[in-house]
């Protein structure tokens, strides 16, 4: 009689290397987290519903239906419709000051999918990808897909460290790519300095590599005041990568990728078979809302919204932590990163605090080695006004004790 093959064992002899060992971990654990409604949540990087457009959407979905534009629900070309392709342009050349050329540019479904497309053209197993330690989870995970040797370069509060970088290159070689969010980066909410941002480029151009600036949160500054864009200090080495998820709506999935035209056709010719093009419907949503003003009228009030999390959530942090306590004071985005005193573990502070009610997301999974032991992630962004002090005073309270300050 045959025996039934054990089928775990042999998936696993089938998956590709690429794919690991990790299906649990991930940003799939943090946006199972960031789902629960029964906890008091500083988990995912989710934008506030309440920041939505509602009655809005539906006018225009209206609107573009009754049309009978076969655009609105056809294929669309593999780098975007023109219409919104004209649109994120002149939107780049009203807030950056430059406007990409039309091969500089392509519609994207998310920051997450440029990524990929710039990790399917550029990397080959073994090569080097530099990062900040820590840094976004999905961009990690996206070069650790292709097999990159991820490497960590530190930050403090006034972003990466740029000589440490020159350091790197020096002795490793240049990178295939270095991934940067200079404004109110996730994790650590932190902002680059622009003497880092010069420095930054220059240290590009002398080696020859290119930077993938990532901005998710550049037009979440609670003041409104924006450095200079990477990209617009030096477009002949970064590509910018950008996403429609913070500031308008993640459910359409859209976002952007502008850079040196050699990059952009590489990122067109990997599309083509990742999902081929994004969204028609989406993209012609995201056109109308845009040119109508909602996006800029949206972008005011989240950052108003979350401006106003932030001072809570920085209120409560001094008001309960404990001595020994750190964290980071955000002027923008969704962030802060704590670091805990030293008989402390992020990943065991995020398991207890959930069974007391609060989701937080330890510091570990944010570096590509070894790092991030003592950190946490809160984020404010989804957590209601009322609920932040609550929350902070029970994850304080689990906390081992050590002495009081921020950085
Ligand atoms: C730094 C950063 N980049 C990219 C993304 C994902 O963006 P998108 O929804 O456009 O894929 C996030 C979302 O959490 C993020 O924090």
């Amino acid at each position: 009689m045959a025996v039934a093959p054990d089928t775990s064992t042999m998936w696993t002899r089938a998956f590709a290397t690429r794919a690991g060992s990790d299906e649990e971990g991930g940003l799939a654990a943090i946006l199972a987290l960031a789902g629960a409604t029964d906890i008091i949540s500083f988990a995912g990087g989710f934008p506030d519903p309440e920041t939505f457009p509602g009655r809005a959407l539906s006018d225009i979905f209206g609107r573009l239906i009754d049309s009978g534009d076969p655009s609105v629900l056809q294929y669309a070309p593999v780098k975007g419709l023109p219409g919104p392709r004209d649109f994120i342009s002149q939107r780049l050349e009203r807030l950056e000051g430059v406007r990409p050329a039309d091969d500089e540019l392509i519609i994207t479904s998310g920051t997450i999918e440029a990524i990929e497309l710039l990790s399917k053209s550029l990397i080959d197993p073994g090569d080097l990808v530099l990062v900040e330690g820590p840094t976004y989870l999905g961009a990690i995970m996206a070069f650790e897909s292709y097999e990159a040797n991820v490497v960590a370069v530190e930050v403090d509060e006034d972003g990466v460290d740029v000589e440490q970088l020159a350091e790197v290159v020096a002795r490793l070689g240049p990178p295939k790519l270095f991934y940067s969010i200079p404004d109110y980066q996730n994790p650590a909410g932190i902002t680059l300095t622009e003497e880092r941002r010069k420095a930054l480029v220059e240290v590009a151009r002398k080696h020859g590599f290119l930077i993938v600036e990532d901005v998710a949160y550049r037009e979440l500054g609670f003041s409104g005041a924006r450095l200079p864009s990477l990209w617009t200090l030096a477009p002949d080495v970064v590509v910018q990568a950008g996403t429609f998820s913070k500031t308008f709506v993640p459910g359409v999935r859209l976002g952007w990728g502008a850079g040196p035209k050699e990059i952009v056709a590489k990122m067109i010719w990997a599309k083509q078979n990742t999902d081929q093009c994004s969204g028609a419907l989406g993209q012609r949503l995201l056109e109308e809302y845009g040119r109508s003003g909602g996006l800029d009228e949206q972008a005011t009030a989240a950052r108003a919204l979350y401006g106003r999390r932030c001072g809570l959530l920085m209120d409560a942090l001094q008001a309960h932590m404990p001595e020994g306590v750190e964290w980071t004071r955000p002027g923008g985005g969704f962030f802060s990163w704590l670091t805990l005193p030293e008989s402390n573990d992020g990943t065991d502070l995020a398991r207890k605090a959930v069974t007391d009610g609060v989701a937080i997301v330890p510091g570990a999974p944010f570096f590509p080695g070894d790092g991030g032991e003592r950190n946490i992630r809160l984020s404010f962004s989804r957590v209601a006004d009322a609920a932040i002090d609550e929350g902070i005073e029970r994850l304080s309270s689990l906390i081992t004790l050590g002495k009081k300050g921020h950085r």
